[in-house]
């Protein structure tokens, strides 16, 4: 097992990659009451553990992260008498967490909560970095807190049962954080397609431990994203325009929309053409799409639509090189004239 603490402004959080979600309890505050947030899937799979708590069980699928299922995990928290006793443990992907996560956060002004983590994306993503909440209005992500959970158990044994889809999403974010901050683990993973496809248990290791060192050393220096958290929105400016549009996974999306960043980096920051190849062939050798059959004005007004556009200003995340990302701000007018050629 590896062991990761994360502080964000004084608040510990404890990371555990490749502990057994069996041993869960041992990680449960002294005198806390235990109630288990998941969805069907996972319960399904994984009720030797869920079986021993009360449990709220939501649907699955991004159409759940809503406030209706937020009031109705409340309502079942009060249904078990929760109080400033009682501890939320998230047993889920991105979803599960992000929805259990602010319902702890926020009922009875915060009660703590911990997560057990279960898709590859939520591993090395979702679960860290204290970001959580719900889609409103027609925005992803429009309602939350930033709120850290006490552990993140990572058991790297439960991807064996995740759906080829959901792992492969997970990967654009491992690809993602080895583009924006380590060379090295671009590398390996160039080295390693097979053993990753394979979910070799020993390289997802270290994939993901490597993952999750990265995402908690920029979160640490920057929990509200006023600056450097900004670069782990490589590929996800477009991205979130492709998913909104197509339909097509998260992790999907976002391949694509690091490869418009990768291409609109070898113009404007320098990064090779030999690194954009070598970004295009490690995304299709591990599954991922690399182009769009979309409009550049689609993506465009979509992203336009974004919470994170300043102005007429969208901060775009792009490479100087493998493992070293830069944030340029980009007008409106100039992302018009030019998306079309990246797409
Ligand atoms: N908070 C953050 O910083 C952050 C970062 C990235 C993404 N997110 C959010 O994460 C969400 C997506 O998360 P996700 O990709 O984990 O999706 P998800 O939670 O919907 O899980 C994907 C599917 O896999 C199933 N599943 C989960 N674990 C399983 C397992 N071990 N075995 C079998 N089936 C399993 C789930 O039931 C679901 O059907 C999005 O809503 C996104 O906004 C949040
Ligand atoms: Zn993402």
């Amino acid at each position: 097992m590896y062991q990761l603490k994360i502080n964000t402004n004084g608040v510990m959080s404890q990371l555990l990659i490749g502990e057994s979600y069996r041993n869960m309890p041992a990680y449960l505050p002294e005198n806390k009451q235990a109630i288990i947030v998941t969805d069907s899937h996972i319960r399904q799979y994984y009720h030797d553990v869920t079986d021993k708590y009360p449990v709220i069980e939501i649907g699955c699928g991004e159409q759940h992260k809503t406030i209706r299922t937020l009031e109705r995990i409340y309502e079942a928290l009060l249904g078990y008498n929760a109080d400033r006793n009682s501890f939320v443990v998230a047993m889920g992907g991105g979803i599960v967490c992000d929805v259990a996560g602010f319902a702890a956060s926020t009922y009875m002004r915060g009660i703590p909560f911990g997560f057990v983590s279960t898709t590859l994306l939520s591993q090395v993503d979702a679960s860290i970095g204290g970001k959580n909440g719900i889609n409103f209005g027609g925005y992803k992500n429009m309602i939350g807190t930033f709120s850290q959970p006490l552990f993140v158990i990572c058991d790297t044994a439960m991807l064996a049962t995740l759906p080829c889809a959901e792992f492969v999403s997970g990967l654009a974010e491992i690809v993602k954080v080895a583009a924006i901050r380590d060379a090295e683990l671009f590398s390996y993973l160039e080295r390693h397609v097979g053993e990753i496809l394979n979910r070799d248990s020993d390289v997802l290791s270290h994939i993901i431990i490597e993952s999750v060192k990265i995402k908690a050393r920029v979160v640490e220096h920057d929990e509200r994203e006023q600056g450097e958290r900004r670069i782990l929105n490589f590929g996800h400016t477009f991205g979130h325009a492709v998913e909104m549009l197509d339909g097509i996974s998260h992790g999907a999306a976002v391949s694509v929309g690091m490869m418009i960043a990768a291409r609109w980096s070898a113009e404007d920051c320098g990064l090779p053409a030999g690194s954009v190849e070598q970004i295009e062939r490690l995304l299709e050798r591990l599954g991922l799409p690399v182009a769009t059959t979309l409009s550049a004005g689609d993506i465009l007004q979509t992203a336009l639509k974004d919470k994170k556009r300043e102005n007429d200003v969208i901060r775009l995340v792009l490479l100087d090189n493998i493992g070293n990302a830069v944030v340029r701000p980009i007008s409106v007018n100039e992302i018009n004239d030019r998306l079309s050629r990246y797409l």
